[in-house]
């Protein structure tokens, strides 16, 4: 029997950007979680329970290219197990699906760190973020990397997207671990609106390429501000950070990937005294996150509750 968990995480600066070599800060969220469980199993075939995604079914009866199936054949393939001897895997995850808290490359890490200790062969956390990166690109065509990055290293991340190499298998990219001077307090909010990456990805990508002049320009303009809060943060002046996540809202808002919804989920926690606060991750639905003194965490989430937010969480970034 193997057990694997894999936080949720969150992008404090930078999304969409990322993708298109500008950096970006992310930090894991240890309040949700994926959990694997792989375990023998006396049938004749591989059965997988994902019983939050209402999924009961055999491996073989999984669509060739789904998320599962290429996560179990890419890490048998990996540790030279061929062919693997029927398992019970059973998926947990309260991470909300499709809300920019990596709920996808969190259950492939779990799932790739669950399978490679069931068969004894644990893979460094390198090797589990270039499998993961390999399956995110089935859940999202394009991804940057960040996603399984930060969860794969369960650590602060400031990343910056590889160039792909000529083969088309995308290398990922680079996270440095950063350091966080003084402590800080963010309120996550859920909109309850599930929003694939894939989509909102997909229509900057259509945006890029009718203007790119204009959205390199917007591009770089995001990687300023993530320079700008990496130093914030590395030097303690932590309040400095809302400004620039308002200004980092304001220019995913000219992307298209904000929403009524989350746009009202902003202004609520600004009225009710965060310090900033913009979308994270791919937008459209999904999560918000607001700055705020720690004193004020309580008001603002409750803030946001009344607002619409399905779920608010409070977090401590140290
Ligand atoms: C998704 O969590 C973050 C995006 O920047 C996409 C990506 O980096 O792959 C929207």
């Amino acid at each position: 029997m193997s057990l694997a968990t894999a936080p949720g995480k969150i992008i404090l600066f930078g999304e969409h950007a990322v993708v298109y070599g500008r950096p970006a800060l992310a930090v894991p969220v240890t309040q949700v979680q994926a959990n694997v469980e792989v375990v023998d199993s006396a049938e004749a075939e591989t059965w997988i329970e994902a019983p939050d995604i209402s999924l009961h079914t055999t491996f073989s009866a999984l669509a060739p290219t789904h998320p599962l199936r290429s996560a179990i054949e890419s890490v048998c393939a990996a540790l030279n197990i061929a062919p693997f001897p029927p398992l019970r895997i059973t998926i947990h995850s309260s991470i909300p699906v499709a809300s920019g808290l990596g709920s996808g490359a969190a259950v492939s890490v779990a799932l790739i760190r669950a399978l490679a200790s069931y068969f004894q062969r644990p893979l460094p956390a390198d090797k589990v973020n270039a499998l993961a990166y390999e399956i995110e690109k089935l859940h999202h065509g394009t991804p940057s990397g960040i996603d399984n990055t930060v969860i794969s290293y369960a650590k602060p991340v400031y990343f910056v997207r590889q160039s792909p190499s000529p083969d088309g298998r995308g290398a990922g990219g680079e996270g440095q671990v950063f350091n966080v001077a003084r402590p800080f307090s963010l309120v996550i909010a859920d909109t309850g609106i599930a929003a694939p990456t894939k989509e909102s990805v997909g229509d900057v990508r259509k945006l890029w390429e009718a203007d790119k002049a204009h959205w390199e320009v917007v591009f770089d303009q995001v990687g300023e501000i993530v320079r700008a809060a990496k130093n914030a943060i590395e030097t303690g002046a932590t309040d400095s950070l809302g400004a620039l996540m308002d200004a980092n809202h304001a220019l995913l808002q000219q992307m298209t990937v904000s929403s009524p919804e989350l746009d009202r989920l902003v202004l609520a926690a600004k009225t009710s005294g965060a310090l900033g606060a913009k979308l994270s991750g791919g937008g459209r639905g999904g999560n918000m996150l607001a700055l705020v003194k720690p004193a004020a965490a309580d008001s603002v989430a409750s803030a946001l509750k009344s607002a619409g937010a399905k779920s608010t969480l409070i977090t401590i970034i140290q």
